[in-house]
């Protein structure tokens, strides 16, 4: 499943460690997972989320607010995989693997993991000891080089991380799915309200992915009472508005200690053309 990020050869486990015919070598880290990131495209140091974002989104998503998410992703992904009793899902961007734990339960599936900050993969592999889950792998790596051969997976699923049409038609098989979860328009809109004068509504985010063909679109909404200030904190960290909010709006962030929030979240599934 696993190749070479530098020459795409097939990579092979040999005792700790995957490596290719032509030498190249990717240590499995003492946490379990592996680091198919290249320093000379990637700095895998400072790549993707950072240690306190992946921290911030551990915690908040450990509370279970959005675990009607995770269940109802679940529900789908195991109905487009119905017929098939062996399917391989990757999980791109997958975080500190949450919906991947989630993924896992699906009957007799083989899911991998892959994100391109380490501190997330490492969280992962904490994540799926502690639940005693066998059936999942992690990696660093990018979505737009994704470490997987040809037509190797059932379905990729990518939860709010980008999304390569490209990549995901080269590693899907013929007919393979694509499901996408992105944020409807009023998701934490009573949050922005109560941080900003003019909360907008989200826009719906556009791919481009003219490989894959739309098969259906389910816009999935639930309401959610945030009972401290340490979660809501949690949970805005988790948005892209948190590094642009002003300290005016920091100030009224830190003033709230219970909030009832709309958590809102737009399911697509595509099929590869
Ligand atoms: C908003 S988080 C979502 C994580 C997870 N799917 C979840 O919903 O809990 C976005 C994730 O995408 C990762 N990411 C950003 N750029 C990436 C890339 N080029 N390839 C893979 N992952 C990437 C980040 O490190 C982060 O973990
Ligand atoms: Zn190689």
């Amino acid at each position: 499943m696993y190749i070479c990020p530098v020459c795409k050869d097939k990579l092979k486990r040999i005792e700790n460690s995957w490596r290719c015919r032509n030498g190249h070598c990717f240590d499995i880290a003492r946490k379990g997972y592996v680091n198919l990131l290249t320093t000379a495209k990637h700095n895998p140091k400072t790549a993707g989320d950072n240690a306190d974002m992946v921290k911030a989104r551990t915690e908040f998503l450990d509370k279970g607010y959005y675990r009607p998410l995770a269940e109802k992703l679940r529900d789908v992904a195991g109905e487009v995989l119905k017929d098939n009793d062996s399917p391989v899902i990757i999980d791109s961007g997958c975080g500190e693997g949450f919906y991947t734990a989630e993924l896992a339960k699906l009957s007799k599936a083989s899911i991998f993991g892959i994100d391109i900050s380490k501190h997330a993969v490492a969280h992962c592999m904490t994540r799926v000891h502690l639940a005693g889950i066998t059936n999942c792998q992690f990696a660093a790596a990018s979505s737009f080089e994704l470490p997987f051969a040809d037509k190797s997976a059932d379905m990729v699923v990518s939860v709010f991380a980008p999304v390569s049409n490209d990549e995901y038609a080269r590693v899907l098989k013929k007919g393979g799915a694509l499901i996408v979860v992105s944020p409807s328009p009023r998701h934490l809109f009573e949050l922005k309200a109560a941080v900003y004068d003019e909360p907008y509504e989200n826009k719906p985010n556009v791919y481009g992915l003219n490989k894959f063909t739309l098969g259906s679109e389910i816009c999935f909404e639930y309401s959610a009472d945030i009972t401290s200030q340490a979660d809501i904190h949690s949970l805005f960290m988790m948005t892209p508005y948190f590094y642009k909010t002003s300290e005016e709006g920091m100030v009224r962030l830190r003033a709230l200690d219970d909030i009832e929030v709309t958590c809102g979240f737009v399911i697509q599934t595509y099929y590869k053309k």
